[in-house]
């Protein structure tokens, strides 16, 4: 058996209300817990507007937490930090510099020097295949290769925790489904420990080590499914099928029970 990985993302009993005290307070979040591991893949599902989100960004560091415990490697998240990069589901790439400044972005504001920033370039461009594209303007990429110069630029820093909140929502299904087979090579090569939130249950358990299942606002950990089979998976695989199956009776549950909770 090999040993237990230490664990590397540990929230504690979390609560998050926006406003609070206010007449537009929102509870978001009412007792949250969940611990990630050192290297893992974790994904976060959930019915609409349960905060995936919202959680996503308290790890990040942007949001803060309104009561519990939220640490990395031990310590208490207090702001954003090199050692989590971030990808968000629009691309968020600046449209008047190349697909390398784009990436080494973070680079040139911290002052590292230009060997440096040009070395890391070259391993990033190679790890999300855009060799060739390194002067080009992200206009002329398409929405999957985009999406990639994001995935390298949260990756610039060298973090260890990687954070992406629907990264593949605006993309069609086809380079959907490439991306996901890039990613997943990406983190087999770097063994970054990654949270990624989806809508879409096959996503999900085509990508991730475990998927988190949200329940409905005030969200909670409803429960956690170990995906246990090895990469590549098969949509067509009877295990595959079967953990798709359950999960989305469970989604489907807590898409009911926010419904409900609006009518
Ligand atoms: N800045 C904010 N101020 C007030 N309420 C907010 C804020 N951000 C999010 N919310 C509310 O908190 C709840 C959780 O939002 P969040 O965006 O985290 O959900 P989500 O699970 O990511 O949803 P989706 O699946 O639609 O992306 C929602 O009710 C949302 O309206
Ligand atoms: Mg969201």
């Amino acid at each position: 058996m090999e040993p237990a990985k230490p664990t590397k993302i540990s929230a504690q009993n979390i609560c998050k209300t926006y406003n609070p005290g206010t007449a537009g307070a929102v509870e978001a979040i009412n007792g949250l817990s969940l611990d990630v591991a050192d290297g893992e893949f974790v994904s976060l599902l959930g019915p609409s507007g349960c905060g995936k989100s919202t959680f996503l960004y308290m790890v990040g560091g942007f949001e803060k937490i309104t009561s519990g415990s939220l640490t990395l490697d031990g310590e208490q998240i207090t702001g954003p930090g090199p050692n989590r990069g971030i990808v968000f589901q629009e691309y968020v790439l600046f449209p008047w510099q190349t697909v390398a400044r784009n990436i080494e972005y973070g680079l040139r504001i911290n002052n590292t020097p230009k060997q440096q920033r040009e070395a890391k370039v070259a391993e990033l461009v190679k790890l999300i295949g855009l060799e060739g594209f390194e002067d080009v303007f992200p206009s002329k990429l398409s929405g999957g290769m985009q999406q990639r110069v994001s995935i390298a630029r949260a990756m610039a820093y060298d973090p260890d925790v990687l954070l992406m909140d629907e990264p593949f929502g605006a993309l069609d299904a086809q380079t959907r489904n490439r991306m996901l087979v890039d990613l997943i090579d990406i983190h087999q090569k770097t063994h970054k420990t990654t949270m990624f939130v989806t809508h879409s249950v096959e996503e999900a358990v085509m990508i991730s080590d475990r998927v988190c299942m949200f329940s409905s606002r005030p969200s909670k950990i409803k429960e956690i499914v170990t995906i246990d089979m090895e990469h590549p998976r098969s949509v067509t695989d009877a295990r595959f099928v079967e953990y798709q199956k359950r999960l989305l009776a469970s989604l489907a549950d807590e898409e009911h029970e926010r419904v409900q909770q609006h009518q």
